[in-house]
């Protein structure tokens, strides 16, 4: 019987280096023969995916509800890929989940637990990595400003309700990791790999479902 792999979630404000990090963890697992597939949220190629795109680049306006829920659909039809991914054996490493939709959505006025019930019972992560940054440090990075919540103000308040979020995942005994992305790249890359060697090597239980 081939063992469950892991579901390794990688959080993070916009500017954070989640994609950049997220492509050196996916070579190091392959390089380590753990095979492991991206899969990254928002799927801007699906057709739900082509609606939030032109959503996030201001070509098409929505109600804050109806957008939100187009995300969660967004995972919705790309579950059951996951839980196949992880059954046969293949770790997924997920740019952006479930997280990033309570995070942004809940920052713009929404009610957080609203926020939260359409995800309810989505593949839940073996382990979730929070690149954490100051909106300023992120700022300074590339500047903001291509997409739509590429905002100073709304960074800060996204990242407020991620670490509201770790707290309450944590308490419900799930692993979320605040890792410093202020850092170098490669003390960053260094300290996911511990993370992820720990999860990758270790027992993964049964699959569970988000906040269920
Ligand atoms: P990206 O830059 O990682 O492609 O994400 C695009 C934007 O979409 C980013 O500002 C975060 C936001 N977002 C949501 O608002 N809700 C979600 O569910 C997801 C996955 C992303
Ligand atoms: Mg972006």
């Amino acid at each position: 019987m081939t063992r469950r792999a892991p579901f390794i979630v990688i959080e993070g404000l916009d500017r954070s280096g989640k994609s950049t990090q997220t492509a050196l963890l996916l070579q190091r697992m392959k390089a380590t023969n753990i095979p492991a597939q991206l899969v990254k949220f928002p799927d801007r190629t699906t057709a739900i995916g082509q609606m939030i795109n032109s959503y996030l680049q201001s070509d098409s306006d929505l109600d804050d509800r109806a957008i939100h829920l187009l995300f969660s659909a967004n995972r919705w039809e790309l579950a059951s890929t996951i839980e196949q991914l992880l059954n046969s054996g293949i770790s997924v490493v997920c740019d952006r989940y479930a997280f990033s939709g309570i995070a942004f959505s809940a920052s713009k006025g929404l009610s957080y637990e609203w926020c939260r019930s359409p995800d309810i019972s989505l593949p839940a992560p073996d382990l979730t990595l929070f690149l954490d940054i100051s909106p300023e440090a992120a700022k300074e990075r590339g500047g903001y400003g291509e997409e739509r919540y590429e905002k100073e103000e709304m960074q800060r308040k996204v990242g407020e309700i991620f670490r509201r979020i770790g707290r309450e995942i944590s308490a419900d005994g799930g692993k979320w990791v605040n890792i410093d992305a202020g850092r170098e790249r490669e003390a960053v890359a260094e300290e996911i790999w511990k993370w992820v060697e720990g999860v990758a090597n270790g027992a993964v239980g049964p699959s569970r479902r988000l906040w269920t």
